[in-house]
């Protein structure tokens, strides 16, 4: 559809939506203002709703509450569709790169040459981590899960790299610099360590997934030969991940960000969210349910089966927002087809996703709670084909997720309404009684 017809498709919805909406407690109406987003999307703003009827909201999961005005991503859950700062998913999959789509994600705008060239000579000049950090390395175990080691060092910048609580412009772009940089080194570190192998240094003469790539396979060792198909795929999948308004990791960030905390406190938490099985966690969680299948002989049909009988979850499917396939898959389960018909790349892991897709999609229970494959359904299949172990899975996904959780932090300190993030609650416990002495218990 063309942007004009897009614009006029907007501007009707928008038109059609009421100014106000009443509310009627306690037999008197109350009247709170319609916010409209510049999709036609609606929202009640119930910002004055406690201090004028003395009652609040309650919404588990949040499902139903919009936590603030973006301009960062826009995504369709009902039409699969996803855009970041209003360019379609699948057209910066086409054509852009995970640096581009970055920058885009961070400033608003596709950077015109020259600032794309400064925007990836600051990413190579950031890459180079503190040496000092080394021994924060060292005093890990070398079995921790990488998601560990990764929570616990980039919460450790903010003692390498200290920020002031005024920031400029320029204070800014240099944490987005570092840690959209940096993010890709401790990972690489993280996994060199773990396997008992040498750190390598990043290479300022490669670009920004290659030198991924270089540090975390190559060895003194061994050669290690970049392949423009593997670049390819995990810039597509950083590309892929880069934001995703407001979910667990970015809500986290947006949450811990409202109290002014030190940006790298932050953006920590976000990845200690993101690591849960439920959210980023899940593409970890679906290698190794395809591994189980595929190791246990048992039919895919007889899998789907106990798994509905035993109230469990097929991972990688099913979305909070998403009621029909989530355009990411789309686009990578494309990329799995072109990444495995390379000679030496077999997956037999993938056929099993397949059936697994074609079984759930023609299924009661799947069809009737529009459960549909989500990103992570085949993003694991595409870092297995490139060589990564199965729990550095979520890790790249924090790296792909990083210019989002920047750009919303960012976006929330300049925010008009810059509140601290505190939910109310409705107590349930025992109500008011009094202390008794030990003896009298
Ligand atoms: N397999 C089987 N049943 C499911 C699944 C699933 N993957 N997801 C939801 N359901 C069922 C759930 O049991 C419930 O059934 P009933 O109504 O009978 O109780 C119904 O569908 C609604 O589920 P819900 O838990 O209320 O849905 P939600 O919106 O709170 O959860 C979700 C969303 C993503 C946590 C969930 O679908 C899930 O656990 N999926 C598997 C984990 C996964 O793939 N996570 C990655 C999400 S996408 C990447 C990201 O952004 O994190």
């Amino acid at each position: 559809m063309s942007s004009k017809k897009v614009r006029k498709r907007s501007a009707e919805r928008g038109a059609r939506a009421p100014k106000g909406a009443t509310m009627r407690i306690e037999g008197k109406e109350y009247e709170f203002p319609v916010v409209v987003g510049t999709e036609g999307e609606k929202a009640i703003d119930i910002s004055s709703l406690r201090a004028s009827t003395g009652y609040i909201t309650l919404d588990e999961g949040l499902s139903n509450t919009g936590s603030c005005e973006s301009a960062i991503t826009f995504l369709d859950g009902q039409r699969g569709e996803l855009r970041y700062r209003g360019i379609p998913i699948e057209e910066l999959a086409a054509h852009s790169t995970f640096t581009e789509t970055a920058y885009l994600v961070m400033y608003g705008e596709l950077p015109k040459p020259r600032e794309l060239e400064i925007f990836s000579a600051r990413l190579n000049a950031s890459s180079l981590i503190h040496e000092d950090m080394r021994h924060f390395f060292m005093g890990l175990p070398g079995h921790a899960h990488p998601m560990a080691i990764l929570t616990t060092v980039v919460a450790s910048l903010s003692a390498f790299y200290p920020v002031s609580d005024e920031l400029c412009k320029d204070d800014e772009d240099r944490i987005v610099a570092n840690l959209i940089s940096q993010i890709r080194t401790l990972a690489a570190c993280s996994y060199k360590m773990s396997i008992g192998e040498p750190v390598v240094y990043p290479s300022y003469k490669r670009k920004f997934v290659e030198n991924f790539l270089y540090m975390m396979f190559a060895s003194p060792v061994r050669d290690y030969q970049l392949d423009p198909v593997i670049i390819r795929a995990i810039d597509l999948f950083l590309m892929l991940h880069a934001d995703h308004e407001q979910n667990c990791s970015t809500a986290t960030v947006r949450m811990a960000g409202s109290s002014h905390a030190n940006v790298y406190a932050v953006v920590s938490a976000g990845i200690s969210a993101l690591w849960g099985r439920l959210h980023g966690g899940a593409n970890q969680a679906v290698i190794e349910m395809l591994e189980r299948i595929q190791a246990s002989g048992i039919s895919v049909a007889a899998y789907v089966e106990r798994l509905k009988a035993n109230k469990e979850r097929l991972m990688g499917f099913g979305h909070r927002v998403y009621k029909t396939y989530d355009p990411r898959a789309k686009i990578l389960r494309e990329h799995c087809h072109n990444l495995l018909k390379k000679p030496g790349m077999s997956a037999p892991a993938f056929d099993i996703a397949l059936e697994l897709e074609q079984i759930a999609l023609r299924d009661e229970y799947f069809l009737s709670r529009n459960l549909y494959p989500n990103v992570d359904f085949y993003s694991g299949l595409i870092l297995k084909a490139a060589g990564f172990p199965v729990n550095m899975f979520t890790v790249l996904f924090a790296i792909g997720r990083m210019p989002g959780w920047l750009a919303q932090w960012r976006e929330m300190r300049h925010a008009d309404k810059n509140k601290i993030v505190r939910p109310r609650q409705i107590y349930k416990g025992p109500p008011l009684r009094h202390f008794v002495p030990k003896d009298a218990r």
